[in-house]
């Protein structure tokens, strides 16, 4: 049997209401005045203030915050916001918010127990130790990241514009809290691009030649929530246990992936995402393409995900040569269904993307850190033609 680590030592507090922990769990971890992070959307939508009232209801000093995290976040603002926990005298961070938010979080964090001033001074694993303690909760504000149990952080370098990967377990909360509340004015189709992301990771995760029998487990259930509760969220929205399934899929699915890794849709996808092509979006589109061109070399895995994607009662209805093209078929089937109810597109030309862009896509693709993962081998020209497939 091959060696592997698992590294998760996150309390994960999810139900309704579960915000309401919030105050105890940083009453354990001896912090009493949080630094709040967010961002200028989450305020607009009225989440930050439904959040605020319900930690101040809870006797929570919540003076210290900084909302202005951009969608992209880089260096600068990880610094800037890590000069600003010194001043304002915090003694811990709580991140409400998707993946930016999450990944600058992490990056102030990182900063800050290493008792450093820039975050370029950290780059490179080698130089990252377990550092000063900071006490770090996590709010997803979406159902896709699972960065809330990821150890990983991207951080876009404002000199090169390039986004770097941070990878340490010391990038782990202490706490996640999964509320559904936090996602009700979510619009449909986030729910449905991020939940794409998601069930992606759960694919990767279970396929990639990393995966091992604790991430292959998360992966599972991730896939079988996402299944059975994505479109009931779409259709009843105000019914929240539905979101609250789609919120511990994502985290089950980072939880998965952070500890096997991922593959060839996330290294076309992180080479998309230069042409700002949004993450979850990128994934919808790329994941069935990706299936096809790895069928040949997935037979045995891609059945077995037949039997979690569609149950067994549909499973045993296919003839055993035909469950890898049948799953491949009814992953199809499954983004083209949250794509028409919620109107995003699945063409890379509506998002700005020509036949120019193909080579360079290509070049960053192959060179991405997630292309090594995949269980088969590709080349440039493989990555243009599924490029082609979906523009
Ligand atoms: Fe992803």
């Amino acid at each position: 049997m091959k060696y592997f680590e698992f590294t998760n030592n996150v309390k994960i507090c999810s139900g309704e209401n579960a915000l309401v922990n919030i105050v105890f769990e940083l009453q354990f971890l001896n912090a009493f005045k949080p630094l709040i992070l967010s961002d200028a959307g989450l305020k607009k939508a009225g989440t930050v203030k439904k959040v605020l009232k319900i930690l101040n209801k809870n006797n929570l000093d919540v003076s210290r915050t900084y909302f202005s995290i951009p969608p992209d976040s880089s260096t600068s603002t990880i610094n800037e916001i890590a000069e600003f926990y010194k001043t304002c005298g915090a003694d811990s961070i709580i991140a409400l918010g998707g993946g930016s938010v999450i990944d600058t979080a992490k990056g102030v964090k990182l900063v800050l127990s290493q008792e450093k001033d820039d975050i370029m001074t950290l780059t490179g694993n080698e130089v990252i130790n377990a550092g000063k303690k900071i006490p770090f909760v996590i709010v997803p504000t979406t159902c896709g990241t699972g960065s809330e149990c990821t150890t990983v952080a991207v951080i876009k370098n404002d000199v090169t514009h390039q986004k770097m990967e941070f990878i340490s377990s010391t990038l782990l909360p202490d706490v996640a809290i999964l509320d559904p509340m936090v996602i009700e004015t979510l619009p449909p189709k986030l729910v449905a691009t991020t939940s794409l992301d998601a069930l992606t990771h759960a694919v990767e995760a279970y396929s990639c030649k990393q995966n091992n029998p604790i991430s292959t487990g998360l992966a599972i259930t991730a896939i079988n929530l996402i299944t059975q509760n994505l479109f009931m969220s779409l259709n009843h929205p105000k019914q929240e246990v539905y979101k609250l399934n789609l919120l511990n899929a994502s985290t089950l699915a980072g939880m998965a992936f952070s500890n096997s890794m991922v593959g060839i849709v996330h290294a076309i996808g992180h080479a998309l995402g230069r042409y700002n092509v949004p993450h979850g979006n990128a994934m919808a589109i790329l994941l069935p393409a990706c299936i096809k061109f790895n069928l040949n070399v997935m037979a045995e895995k891609y059945s077995e995900l037949l039997l979690y994607f569609k149950g067994p009662e549909f499973y045993v209805s296919i003839l055993e040569d035909e469950r890898p093209n049948a799953f491949y078929k009814e992953v199809k089937h499954f983004v083209e269904m949250a794509s028409n109810i919620t109107g995003f597109s699945l063409k890379l030309s509506d998002y700005g993307i020509t036949e120019q862009d193909f080579s360079e896509i290509a070049t960053f693709a192959i060179n991405d850190g997630a292309a090594a993962i995949n269980p088969k081998l590709f080349s440039r020209a493989d990555v243009i033609e599924i490029l082609k497939q979906c523009l």
